[in-house]
């Protein structure tokens, strides 16, 4: 995937942290409609700032990235907005957040980096590893001989697809399971970062030492750690925007990831994606969400098994 440099994706130093980045908001779009009217009042600038960014300015990129992507941002989240795309104001040599935005509106291929600049993409190898140890035991009970298919869809960077990946040898104790996985994010920076499948030594270590033996190679170069070519092979990276009204995806799953990320949408626009996710899944599929994540308000499009895993309603898992 080629990308310009400046969608290029750089991690930061801190371990799982994958920019600098702040948790997201709780709250929804809808609920905070107050804050919003002040900030909107607010077009007084922060003194000592390079650039002029009022609070029309917060608002309009609020919208945009709520229509656009789900993602209801939270009032409170205005200097982080600046902190990102003040320097993408820099890059296209705009000197304020309003001509920013015109520029969004006529150039069409600023979109990407405008989305890529806003998301969040905290993430890590084994993340909430409960999920591992249930997916492995499901994989475990699969008797048929058939292709397996699990859709990793807010990869980020690619910890959690790899983290499949290993599980999934580790269940058919080999190099070549029957394991096909889809790992798609809306975010073509980090998406391009995790098909490279390289990372600093500080984002591996706190695997188990034989995983990090078995599935990667070092670098000596730079200190880094590259996945090895087997477990590569087993994901097809692409950009998939969940809110889109289609997915290039081809179910049915046995399982689909999707951690992390509904935290960022509000609850209408979870809804409108659990009611796709539901036919999407095998009868004895299962829905892995975030431990923030819970889809009780859809209960009557998924059953939950516990542990922030869903399955349909019509499933015969218990
Ligand atoms: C916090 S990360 C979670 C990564 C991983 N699932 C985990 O739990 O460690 C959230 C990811 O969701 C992606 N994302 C946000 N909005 C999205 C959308 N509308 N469609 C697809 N991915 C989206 C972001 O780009 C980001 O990489």
């Amino acid at each position: 995937m080629a990308l310009p440099p400046s969608t290029r994706y750089t991690p930061p130093t801190g371990q799982g942290d994958s920019r600098p980045k702040s948790t997201p908001a709780a709250s929804s779009f809808r609920s905070v409609d107050v804050a919003k009217t002040l900030s909107t009042l607010s077009t007084v600038t922060t003194p000592g700032r390079e650039f002029e960014f009022t609070g029309a300015d917060f608002d309009r990129i609020r919208k945009l990235l709520y229509e656009h992507a789900g993602i209801a941002l939270s009032p409170a989240k205005q200097d982080m907005v600046y902190s990102r795309l003040a320097r993408r104001l820099r890059v296209c040599g705009d000197k304020t957040f309003t001509q920013y935005l015109q520029r969004l509106e006529r150039d069409h291929g600023e979109w990407e980096t405008f989305i890529n600049s806003l998301t969040t993409n905290l993430t890590s190898f084994f993340r909430e590893s409960h999920h591992f140890d249930i997916l492995a035991a499901q994989l475990k009970q699969i008797r048929e001989k058939r292709q397996i298919k699990i859709w990793c869809c807010a990869a980020s960077t690619g910890e959690e697809p790899y983290s499949l990946a290993i599980t999934a040898c580790e269940a058919f104790s080999s190099l070549g399971p029957p394991v096909q996985i889809i790992a798609s994010d809306i975010d073509t920076a980090v998406l391009a970062y995790g098909e490279q499948g390289r990372y600093r030594r500080d984002r591996v270590e706190r695997m188990q030492p034989a995983y990090l033996g078995r599935y990667f190679t070092h670098n000596a170069e730079d200190d880094s750690y590259s996945v090895r070519a087997e477990l590569r092979r087993l994901i097809t990276f692409r950009r998939i925007n969940l809110l889109s009204p289609t997915w290039a995806v081809q179910g049915p799953f046995d399982a689909i990831f999707c951690r992390n990320v509904m935290i960022y949408f509000d609850k209408p626009t979870q809804r409108a994606v659990l009611k796709r996710f539901a036919p999407l899944l095998r009868a004895d599929g299962r829905l892995y969400a975030g431990h923030s994540e819970s889809f009780l308000h859809a209960s009557d499009l998924l059953r939950s098994l516990g542990r922030t895993v869903y399955v349909r309603l019509d499933s015969p898992l218990r």
